[in-house]
């Protein structure tokens, strides 16, 4: 009891980081577009883990790839599916200028965020183009999605049932954590896609070697977190695979080079959905 009075008295005496929530009216304003009819929201939403349900992202005009979820994005090493950007404020800045994604120039935003001055410079003391792309980054910082049904269990808080302790033996087992591990299972390395594959199906869309234009990095991609991957369907970079079982199973013959048998799939797929977790906190609040 005592312990929930003293975090009640630290959100509404502080509340959250007054650069978080300006962050957070950024990423909610459409007037930030070309167009003004698409925020950060549109292709981010908290329903989906920060990722979104379509195969390709639609902003100002039709993307090709897949949307990326930001719960717990502020864990990773590097950012995008080719990992082109080790700083999550660059990726942040990135954003604005995708000519898909935003189709913003330097003059127009700062022209856009202008009514936000005032505020600016109560936070920070003077306005910057720098000082928009650091509040989303402290907004960034409070997207953190605790509690998933997985953590309360590391606890001792719940017990996972026979089909999640066994999918989670499973994950180890086959060699999936080889790749995705750490914090978020996944997020922290490069890894190719197809490594037990002469040829795949999938299509081959920025990858590290359009970036480095090595021929080793081609098909290489950012290993993908898998907390609150069953929030964010559809699959893999081109967004082609819509059920994550099916994901799990071609994981399994491109990656693993081994046949899931539905059983497996299943129980594996149970665990993984054991890494949902909880809505931030500051999406339901402090608007
Ligand atoms: C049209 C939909 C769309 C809009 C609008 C959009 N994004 Fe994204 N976002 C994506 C897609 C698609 C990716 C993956 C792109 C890639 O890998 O090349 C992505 C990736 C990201 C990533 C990398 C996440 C990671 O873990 O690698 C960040 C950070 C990000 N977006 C932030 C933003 C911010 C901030 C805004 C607003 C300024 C924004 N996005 C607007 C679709 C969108
Ligand atoms: C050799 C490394 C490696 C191994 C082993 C591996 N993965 Fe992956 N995984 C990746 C990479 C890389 C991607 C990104 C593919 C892409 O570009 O679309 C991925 C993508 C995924 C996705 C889709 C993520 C998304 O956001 O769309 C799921 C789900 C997944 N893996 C689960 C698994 C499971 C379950 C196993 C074990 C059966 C496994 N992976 C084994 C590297 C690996």
């Amino acid at each position: 009891m005592r312990g929930i009075v003293l975090i009640f008295i630290v959100v509404f005496a502080f509340g959250f980081n007054k650069k978080a929530l300006l962050g957070k009216e950024l990423f909610f304003d459409k007037d930030l577009s070309l167009n003004k009819k698409v925020s950060c929201e549109s292709c981010h939403k908290a329903k989906y883990a920060g990722g979104d349900d379509k195969r390709v992202s639609v902003g100002i005009k039709r993307g090709y790839v897949n949307s990326l979820v930001l719960f717990n994005s502020v864990f990773n090493c590097c950012y995008f599916w080719n990992g082109r950007r080790f700083s999550l404020r660059k990726a942040i800045k990135d954003a604005f200028f995708n000519s898909y994604e935003m189709g913003m120039t330097k003059e127009l935003l700062l022209k856009r965020v202008s009514k936000y001055k005032i505020k600016f410079i109560k936070i920070y003391g003077d306005f910057k183009e720098e000082y928009i792309y650091d509040a989303i980054y402290y907004f960034f910082k409070e997207l953190i999605s605790l509690n998933s049904k997985f953590d309360k269990s590391l606890r001792g808080e719940v017990n996972l049932t026979k089909s999640e302790e066994r999918g989670y033996f499973l994950f180890k087992k086959y060699g999936c954590i080889t790749c995705h591990n750490g914090i978020n299972f996944g997020g922290n390395s490069f890894q190719k896609l197809g490594v037990f594959l002469d040829k795949i199906t999938i299509p081959r869309i920025e990858d590290l070697a359009t970036i480095t234009k090595r021929k080793s990095d081609i098909y290489v991609y950012r290993v993908p977190i898998l907390r609150n991957i069953a929030k964010s369907a559809p699959y893999f970079h081109d967004g082609s695979v819509k059920s994550l079982k099916k994901a799990i199973i071609l994981m399994g013959e491109w990656n693993i080079g081994i046949k899931i048998s539905d059983k497996d799939a299943n129980d594996i797929e149970a665990f993984l959905k054991t890494l949902n977790g909880e809505e931030p906190k500051i999406l339901k609040e402090g608007r």
